[in-house]
């Protein structure tokens, strides 16, 4: 027998359900802000992460899922959303359009080379968003309420959304500054990776799991004490906008996020609630002015959030949320005799055709036999047709919530079968 590869997982119907009801929520909700899909590769060059998600990064340095082609170019299956929307902004030209922000959301598969563990998986499919074109703080509580939405209309109550200022290339720089200072002493006693970190990216020192409880962590410099004028007041503009929404945060000064693209905004939303697992991160995002002229476009600003499924799902669990979702089948013809058989898949065939949902037995099941069958897919209406209604041009149509059964002309049944459903609002 083979299995799934690790960290990866089959859905199977049951729960497919589930995801095609919270992908069909965000798109709505996407809809609702004037966001509209994007789709691209599942795989880009590798460059393009190099460049776009930084080459310091956990993601870049261990947990690509990097191949030659047999062109030998190196390819990458794509680790996040934000570089190959970028990308694919900066080919297609999308900055010239008449209206802007440019405002996108896409849903697909994610891969990243980690441990798994609940709420973490090789494969895992993110839904996200990305506004570029916009450096209003208006447009960062935009996308926070957006994220914090998605989760609230799907009844999740115990959300905890995290927000910080990376501030812009002036205040990073003293900030990294600060940060070198501080670490340099302690340098002997971090992780092979910090030390390299400390030279490249000292920012990436903060995310570090191996170090997170070295004594330096906790007095390092924290980049809200670095932040200059024009930092602190957009930063101060964008709570200002989420104290308009009635949108409640918790500002952390070490959230740090585990990507090199970020500046001034940026934030993730937590689950609080019991039994959601050591990965309490639902959802994270941030700004990433100047990652548009990285990847070779003009000067933009952007901002954008991704979530994943997986954690969503894990979420409405914890909080015992169930979802509306209807799989009962609403009609399953069962017949007697041969003939009955016969016209049945013609009548079967008919149904479809109008758009009725119905199914009917093909493993030459007794009446009674198709009885179970249908009572097992929870059907709402079970037409019976044996050859004595045949004769007659007749079929009998049973509600099987009040039990009652009525016999109605074949000619007229799809008809009446479209009233009952509509509950005679046609
Ligand atoms: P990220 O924080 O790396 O950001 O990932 C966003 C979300 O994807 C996480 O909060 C988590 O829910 C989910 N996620 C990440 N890795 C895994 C995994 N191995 N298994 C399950 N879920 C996972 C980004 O990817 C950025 N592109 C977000 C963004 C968009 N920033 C600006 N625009």
């Amino acid at each position: 027998m083979m299995n799934a590869p690790r960290g990866t997982q089959d859905l199977l119907p049951g729960v497919t359900e589930q995801w095609q009801y919270v992908e069909e929520k965000f798109k709505e909700l996407c809809r609702t802000y004037n966001y509209k899909e994007i789709r691209t590769p599942i795989f880009e060059h590798t460059e393009l992460f190099q460049r776009g998600v930084g080459d310091t990064t956990d993601i870049v340095q261990k947990e690509m899922y990097t191949f030659q082609d047999r062109g030998d170019r190196s390819l990458t299956l794509r680790p996040e959303g934000t570089a190959s929307v970028v990308r694919a902004f900066v080919q297609h030209k999308l900055f010239g359009h008449a209206t802007q922000p440019t405002k996108l959301f896409y849903a697909g598969p994610m891969f990243r080379y980690e441990r798994p563990q609940q709420g973490r998986m090789r494969q895992f499919v993110q839904f996200g968003v990305e506004a570029l074109g916009s450096a209003n703080p208006a447009i960062d509580a935009e996308v926070i309420s957006l994220a914090m939405s998605v989760y609230q209309q799907l009844g999740l109550r115990s959300l905890r959304l995290v927000i910080n200022s990376l501030g812009d290339n002036e205040s990073r720089t003293s900030h990294r500054n600060a940060l070198i200072e501080h670490f340099e002493p302690h340098k002997e006693e971090l992780c092979n990776d910090c030390q390299l970190r400390l030279e490249k990216n000292p920012l990436r020192v903060l995310d570090c799991k191996k170090d997170k409880d070295h004594p330096s962590m906790a007095t390092a410099p924290s980049i809200l004490d670095y932040l200059n004028d024009a930092s602190r007041d957009y930063f101060e503009q964008v709570k200002q906008f989420l104290d308009q929404m009635n949108i409640a945060y918790v500002v952390d000064k070490n959230l740090v996020r585990g990507l090199d693209y970020y500046n001034h905004t940026a934030f993730e939303i937590m689950s609080d609630a019991d039994g959601f697992g050591a990965i309490t991160t639902l959802s994270g995002g941030g700004r990433y002015n100047g990652l548009v002229e990285d990847l070779g476009g003009p000067e933009t600003p952007g901002i954008g959030f991704a979530l994943s499924v997986e954690r969503l799902l894990m979420a409405l669990e914890a909080e015992k949320q169930s979802l509306p979702i209807d799989t009962n089948l609403e009609c399953y013809v069962v017949t007697m005799g041969e003939k009955a058989d016969q016209r049945a898949t013609g009548l079967v065939y008919e149904m479809r055709q109008a758009g009725i949902q119905v199914d009917k037995d093909y493993q030459s099941k007794k009446m009674k036999g198709q009885f179970k069958t249908a009572d097992r897919l929870k059907t709402k209406y079970v037409l019976v047709l044996g050859d004595n209604e045949l004769a007659e041009n007749n079929i009998n149509v049973k509600d099987m919530t009040t039990g009652e059964q009525e016999t109605v002309k074949l000619d007229n049944v799809i008809t009446h079968i479209q009233q009952l459903i509509t509950g005679g609002k046609v």
